[in-house]
């Protein structure tokens, strides 16, 4: 063997005896993010309902044709249980389930609440 060779083989076992390729620790997990309180006022609820109705239509209510279905006019407890089942992951779903985790009960309660008074 070369003295080039040995040299480079003794240097990474040195490496690897000091752990230099160790993995690092884990980090801490980060804190959970604090949350604004809900706003469930009316026009809180109406705030909550219009970020949802860029695709599933104004006031809920999908355009003729849309590929995604219509919230206005359905049963909020419908509604919640759809969500519910996107959040818990239990609903195939392409984008829900990642926009349902956003939500806490109360407002997926009063979005619900919101969509089934609208026609
Ligand atoms: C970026 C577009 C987008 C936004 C914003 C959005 N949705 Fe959806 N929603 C979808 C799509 C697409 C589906 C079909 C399931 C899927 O692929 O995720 C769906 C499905 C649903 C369903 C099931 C409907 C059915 O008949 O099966 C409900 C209920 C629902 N969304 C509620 C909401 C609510 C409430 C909000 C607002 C908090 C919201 N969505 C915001 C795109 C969106």
């Amino acid at each position: 063997m070369k003295p080039g060779i040995a040299t480079m083989i003794s240097v990474l076992l040195a490496a690897f005896t000091a752990g230099a390729f160790a993995q690092q620790p884990a980090a801490p997990a980060p804190p959970p993010p604090a949350f604004a309180a809900p706003d469930l006022s009316p026009s809180g609820v109406r705030s909550l309902a219009a970020a949802c109705t860029i695709c599933h239509g104004t006031n809920g209510k999908a355009v003729e044709g849309s590929a995604v279905n219509s919230l206005a006019g359905r049963p909020a407890a419908d509604l919640v249980g759809l969500m519910n089942q996107f959040k818990a992951g239990s609903r195939p779903a392409t984008i829900m389930t990642q926009i349902a985790k956003g939500y806490g009960d109360a407002e997926i309660a009063a979005i619900s609440d919101y969509f089934s008074k609208q026609r």
